[in-house]
């Protein structure tokens, strides 16, 4: 397709996660709910997923999973000159959860905020940091994706409790120098469509519906999800993301080494590799070990993937997301 544009030019530095140590398997959710270990892979694929414990907020993930990125990049936290956070479930309903993590990490004076674009929220915090680097309004920037999931799951709904898990992923860019061999965003497309917000929302707990005995009562501040109508929407808003980005790229699918999709379920994964042209053999996954995380599964599975070994430097890797929103967002990212 010729030579794929320049793009956002940027490093990614290094790579951290943060996982709680306790696995609830999907045995242990026979015994909570009237499930089958059989029915949650056969329709998910997920195996396990990790918990976070009781004092562990999102803020505690986000700041370790930085802390290790910034390790792997060499540098110390109080050097980056952001921090933005993609989260649904902060700390806080304010101040940002990158507010949290930055005192959880010691470190003061650089930018901090969140993005709240569900589970497309790393892709949207990472096209956003891209274009700050681009701008020239920072050069070294730590993106983090977190949640504790677990705790905005209602535990009694079959149909969400099995899906969801808690963890951070956190990835340190610094803005492209002379010399820098070629790398960053080569594309990248996102987009929402707030008329679908009820299909997937926690109700409570905002301006809307503050909270109070009545809604805390009636489980209004867990997830509220049409499942099968989340699921059709994500492969096609997945798909077609993936797709466009692929095009403005100028990159085919050939070309490309990994499709890393946000992890939520093996079904939507497959049907979004399909629509989208992109060989299964390219699909990485890691949702049976950790469940759907949410806005960090996308890097907790670069981190893994690049961990294993499966992507180099000059590698060209499709990233694409939907969550809560609708939002959607896809890149193609030169590794
Ligand atoms: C939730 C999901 C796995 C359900 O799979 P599905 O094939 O659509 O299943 P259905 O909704 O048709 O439900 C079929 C039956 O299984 C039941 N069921 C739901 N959860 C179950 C569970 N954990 N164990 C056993 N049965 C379950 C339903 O109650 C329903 O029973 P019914 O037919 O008697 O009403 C699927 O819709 C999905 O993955 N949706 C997208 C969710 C998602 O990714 N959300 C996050 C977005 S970021």
């Amino acid at each position: 397709m010729g030579t794929p544009p320049q793009g956002k030019q940027f490093t990614i530095l290094g790579t951290g996660v943060s996982l709680p140590d306790k696995v609830l398997t999907n045995a242990d959710l026979e015994r909570m709910v009237e499930t089958t270990a059989e029915w949650i892979t056969d329709r998910t694929g997920i195996q396990e997923r990790r918990i976070a414990e009781p004092d562990v907020s999102t803020s505690v993930l986000g700041a370790q999973a930085l802390r290790n990125a910034c390790d792997a990049a060499g540098l110390r936290p109080d050097e980056l000159d952001a921090i933005i956070v993609a989260t649904s479930t902060p700390d806080t309903l304010f101040p940002s959860t990158a507010c949290w993590v930055q005192r959880r990490l010691e470190v003061r004076g650089m930018a901090a905020f969140d993005v709240n674009a569900g589970c497309s929220g790393w892709l949207y915090a990472l096209e956003i940091a891209s274009n700050l680097l681009a701008g020239g309004h920072s050069k070294t920037i730590g993106i983090v994706g977190a949640e504790v999931m677990s705790k905005v799951v209602d535990w009694t709904d079959r149909s969400t409790c099995v899906l969801f898990g808690d963890g951070a992923g956190a990835t340190v860019i610094r803005a492209a120098r002379e010399g820098d061999p070629p790398a960053g965003l080569l594309s990248a497309n996102w987009g929402a469509d707030g008329n679908l917000a009820p299909i997937l929302y926690q109700p409570a707990g905002g301006t809307q519906k503050p909270a109070t005995r009545a809604t805390v009562e009636g489980n209004e501040h867990t997830v509220h999800m049409e499942g099968k109508e989340v699921f059709h929407r994500a492969v096609r808003a997945m798909a077609s993301a993936a797709t466009r980005a692929l095009k403005s790229a100028r990159v085919t699918t050939d070309e490309i080494k990994l499709l890393i999709p946000h992890q939520a379920n093996t079904r939507i994964m497959r049907a979004t590799c399909e629509r989208s042209g992109i060989p299964a053999e390219k699909l990485y996954s890691v949702v049976h070990r950790y469940g759907n995380i949410s806005a960090a599964s996308i890097p907790v599975a670069l981190h893994d993937a690049l961990t294993e070994g499966r992507i180099e430097r000059g590698d060209l890797v499709v990233l694409t997301a939907f969550g809560t929103g609708l939002t959607w967002g896809a890149g193609v990212l030169r590794y």
